[in-house]
């Protein structure tokens, strides 16, 4: 008989649960034994409660929030392999509608092609490889060596531009940033235009500020070059998060295909296209702009398919979920939510503002609704200790980070503002950040070993 002890019999465990509760969590071994699936449940929901609440993460591009019908969707479609497009020709159908629907919201001129990916990296990933054999027929047609090809783009992109050319042989050409001036522009790019010039990557929503590149300069000077020196260098948006905020909030900006030198776009829908992760888009110009020799033809169960992805195996659900909030939301809505999200950006920064700790970074200026801010002034701590602070004393993640180079030294923190931060947790959120200053301002700065805790990323 047992004492009704935690080590009790199996059975009297068994009757009460919560095995795990007085044990450690298989963590190296593979178990010998497994547990009741509530039991399992239990063990994975109490240890995420140690990770920060996703609603406080401001650092994150990425959606914290989706309607219950949409999860709906999602929870009732996870069994579905997306690659399987013979026995699931209508999750096939509903790709090609969202990419359809992408390259219309994107102005492409008549018929085009595109890609479903897992996020803006493969779609870069795939975009900056069709810019590679793109120019590599070129060169071959002219009997000109394909050896050296290098790519043109700002200190102001994502670590994937560079993962690119590590990965697949091109020489990245960067051009460095300065104190004040955090996007390129044509004079940036001009000089590193060659032969060998397989593309220019240029940004639509930079990670660090929100801002974009000089997309226009950009286009025509390709122009240009193309006019005067017979040099044709395609551009490639990286549309990552802008592609879901600038056809809403700026419509009349021109950075699309209403710009002739650009041929390809990627697009995250698990950032401002209001989708869990992971769901990006790789959006052409004209069929011709993929190259037909990285498109694979295949007898898969039955049915020739063409495939375009770096990963074979994958969900439908977020497929799903994306054509959902096309058809839910439409351009009406999607203005709507950018809208209000752009309002509530707008009253933050006000507030950081007038608390005079602050400068603003740009907010004048076309960009992603968020707020990029540094102390106004040299103080005994800095942004880094604020970004401790607040998330000691509040919970909030708004990351603070230094600038890729050459502008290293400029250390700024930046705040989301998303569909889920409401003007009341604004207010909040305001008020939390300058009661973090005033907890400094009396303790001088964080102690190293809190420091040390600091996350420096910027948020994906
Ligand atoms: C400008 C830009 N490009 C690419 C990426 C990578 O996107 P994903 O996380 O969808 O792979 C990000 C992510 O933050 C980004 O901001």
């Amino acid at each position: 008989m047992s004492n009704g002890s935690n080590d009790a019999d199996p059975a009297v465990a068994g009757l009460y649960g919560n095995r795990f509760l007085t044990e450690h969590a298989p963590s190296k071994e593979f178990p010998t034994i497994g547990m009741p699936s509530l039991d399992a449940m239990r063990l994975v929901g109490e240890e995420l409660t140690l990770d920060g609440d996703p609603m406080r993460n401001l650092a994150t591009f990425v959606t914290t929030w989706m309607e219950p019908e949409a999860q709906r969707i999602i929870a009732e479609n996870l069994h579905r392999n997306f690659i399987d497009h013979a026995e699931y020709p209508r999750t096939a159908e509903i790709e090609q509608r969202c990419i359809r629907m992408l390259a219309d919201l994107y102005h492409a001129p008549g018929e085009t092609t595109g890609a479903r990916c897992q996020g803006s990296s493969e779609a870069i990933m795939l975009g900056a490889l069709s810019l590679k054999w793109k120019w590599k027929e070129r060169r071959e047609a002219a009997g000109k060596p394909v050896d050296r090809p290098n790519l043109i783009f700002g200190g102001d992109v994502h670590v994937v531009w560079e993962k690119f050319c590590r990965y697949f042989d091109v020489e990245p050409r960067i051009v460095p940033l300065q104190e004040h001036k955090y996007t390129i522009g044509p004079e940036d790019v001009e000089p590193h235009l060659d032969e060998n010039t397989i593309g220019v990557a240029a940004v639509l929503g930079t990670t660090f500020t929100g801002h974009m590149d000089d997309i226009r300069g950009i286009n025509d000077l390709l122009v240009e070059v193309e006019d005067k020196k017979g040099l044709h260098v395609p551009l490639h948006i990286d549309a990552a998060s802008g592609g879901f905020v600038w056809p809403f909030l700026y419509p009349h900006s021109e950075w699309d295909f209403r710009l002739e030198t650009v041929r390809s776009i990627n697009v995250s829908g698990h950032k401002f296209g209001l989708v869990y992760p992971g769901i990006g888009w790789l959006i052409f110009r004209e069929k011709s702009d993929l190259s037909e020799d990285l498109v694979f033809y295949e007898n898969y169960l039955g049915k020739t398919d063409a495939t375009f992805t770096l990963n074979f195996s994958t969900g439908s659900a977020m497929v799903l979920a994306q054509y959902y909030n096309l058809v839910r939301l439409g351009r009406q809505g999607y203005t709507f939510v950018m809208e209000a999200m752009q309002k509530n950006t707008s009253a933050l920064a006000d507030q950081l503002s007038a608390t005079g700790d602050f400068e603003l970074i740009g907010q004048d200026e076309e960009r992603l609704p968020l707020v990029a801010f540094k102390l106004a002034e040299k103080r005994s701590y800095d942004e880094f200790d604020i970004a401790w602070q607040l998330s000691a004393e509040r919970g909030w993640m708004v990351p603070a980070y230094t600038l890729p180079p050459n502008a290293q030294d400029v250390t700024i923190m930046r705040a989301l503002v998303k569909q889920t931060l409401s003007l009341e947790l604004v207010d909040t959120l305001a008020g939390d950040i300058a009661q973090a200053c005033r907890t400094l301002d009396e303790k001088g700065r964080a102690h190293p070993s809190e420091r040390k805790q600091v996350k420096q990323g910027f948020g994906y």
